[in-house]
């Protein structure tokens, strides 16, 4: 396990695109861990989901992310959900003694709302009432968030380029 930056956070936070700014800027390689199981399972995450179940696509965002905090000098962007599983728990909590920095990204419900209302790929918001599930995963997840991140940044009022430089700001100071 090596030194990395991990973005955990809900959905429509920010950690796919503050992680790609931030990646460019400290000069390392930039991971999608959804993309990269889309990729390595050729089909959606919607496709995962619907076919094997969310239980299913825990395990598989567990393996991939053993595997990617093998390597060093990498920003880490996560799927929302992956604090909900034990093992990925486990696994991040062990890689912060190996030098991996765990970030959490955070927004205001609404916020997250707004972002998310459009977007196609995100399985668990299809549901009659988005907002209703938000705040019931969010109250779920927090606990979780919290026990994992070294610091928070919270991205409401934030576009992704100021995002970006808080993160790194705190990296500054690690
Ligand atoms: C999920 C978040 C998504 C993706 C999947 C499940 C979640 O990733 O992994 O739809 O449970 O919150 P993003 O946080 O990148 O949207």
């Amino acid at each position: 396990m090596g030194k990395n930056l991990t973005l955990i956070g809900f959905m429509g936070t920010g950690k796919t695109s503050v992680g790609y700014i931030c990646a460019e800027l400290l000069g390392w390689a930039f991971i999608d861990c959804d993309a990269q199981i889309e990729a390595a399972h050729q089909c959606t995450i919607t496709e995962i989901f619907r076919a094997h179940g969310e239980a299913y696509f825990r395990q598989l965002e567990t393996q991939h992310l053993a595997a990617v905090l093998e390597s060093s000098e990498q920003v880490i962007s996560t799927g929302g959900g992956i604090v909900t599983a034990e093992q990925s728990r486990s696994l991040l909590l062990k890689s912060k003694a190996s030098g991996n920095k765990v970030l959490w990204l955070k927004a205001h419900p609404e916020v997250i709302y707004e972002r998310v209302r459009s977007s196609q790929d995100r399985p668990l918001l299809k549901v009659a009432d988005p907002r209703a599930e938000i705040a019931r995963l969010l109250e779920q997840r927090q606990q979780w968030y919290e026990l994992l991140a070294d610091a928070v940044v919270d991205t409401s009022t934030l576009n992704l380029q100021q995002a970006a430089e808080a993160v790194l700001k705190i990296i500054g100071q690690w």
